[in-house]
């Protein structure tokens, strides 16, 4: 038996080449999708264990110490009577809600994490009283009532004295299906004529995965322009005040105020 060898061409250089070309594009191509869909959160079933174990693990970059500086800035905007009520989704222990307090709102929060309910009384010096009912542990104190336990949850009764929504870190803090989950299930639940003040993040999701996720003033319009008006109160530029930011890859970040008022 002889051993044929078989020399490798020009010609055959040439059929690969054409073959592995078109391969590295898709692949290169592929890549790119799949670090998009990641970071975006897409296929990402962010359920509650996620929140539980980053309160526990005390991974709260999230919050802040400060009053969020939109907050004074854009409230008189809403033009709300003394006392009304504010609902805070995913509250956190954000201090925010202080200052909605010493406005003269009643503050109503909700929270999956207990860490962060008792964290929110404990370091404002508050002793709350607990009434626990099917589905929610109602934590109680000078007109500030955090209810602990899952959004999703909430019905009509629980939010039917609301007149305005105060969200930071909410709808951000979650992947695009569940985004439309959360707005659909907020619409379903707060009264008519309700102004929601909402504060979102945008820069390019590629290049960084969420949370906090990039949501655009596009997405915010396809989210709620069929129940509310929407005014885009400001957009901001605010990459040089946020280096956590610039450390994790952004190149670009914009804060975005809107004012949406719900139809009637
Ligand atoms: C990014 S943090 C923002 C907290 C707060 N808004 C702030 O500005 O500090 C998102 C919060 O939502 C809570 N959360 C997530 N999913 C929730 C759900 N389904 N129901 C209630 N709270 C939830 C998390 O535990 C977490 O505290």
């Amino acid at each position: 038996m002889t051993n044929v060898k078989y020399p490798i061409t020009k010609k055959h250089c040439c059929a690969w080449y054409s073959l592995v070309k078109p391969v590295e594009v898709w692949l290169v191509f592929y890549l790119f999708i799949r670090r998009f869909l990641n970071n975006a959160g897409w296929g990402i079933k962010m359920e509650k264990d996620f929140w539980l174990e980053r309160w526990e693990r005390e991974e709260t970059g999230f919050h802040q110490n400060e009053i969020n500086p939109y907050l004074p800035q854009y409230w008189q905007k809403l033009h709300l009577a003394y006392g009304s009520e504010v609902f805070v989704p995913l509250c956190g222990k954000s201090r925010d809600m202080l200052w909605l307090r010493k406005q003269g709102h009643s503050v109503l929060g909700v929270e999956l994490s207990a860490i962060a309910v008792q964290a929110f009384f404990k370091e404002n010096g508050y002793t709350p009283h607990h009434v626990i009912s099917e589905k929610f542990d109602h934590c109680e104190t000078n007109g500030t009532r955090i209810l602990c336990g899952d959004f999703f949850d909430l019905g009509k009764d629980d939010l039917a004295k609301v007149s305005a929504v105060y969200d930071r870190a909410s709808l951000v803090a979650l992947p695009p299906g569940m985004r439309e989950r959360y707005a659909r299930h907020l619409l379903s639940i707060l009264p008519p004529a309700t102004q929601i003040l909402l504060i979102t993040f945008d820069y390019l999701q590629p290049e960084m995965p969420g949370p906090p996720f990039a949501v655009s003033a596009g997405e915010v319009e396809a989210l709620y322009r069929e129940h509310a008006e929407i005014r885009l109160l400001a957009q901001l530029d605010v990459l040089a005040q946020n280096p956590r930011f610039q450390e994790r890859g952004l190149s670009r970040l914009q804060e975005n105020i809107f004012l949406l008022t719900l139809h009637n």
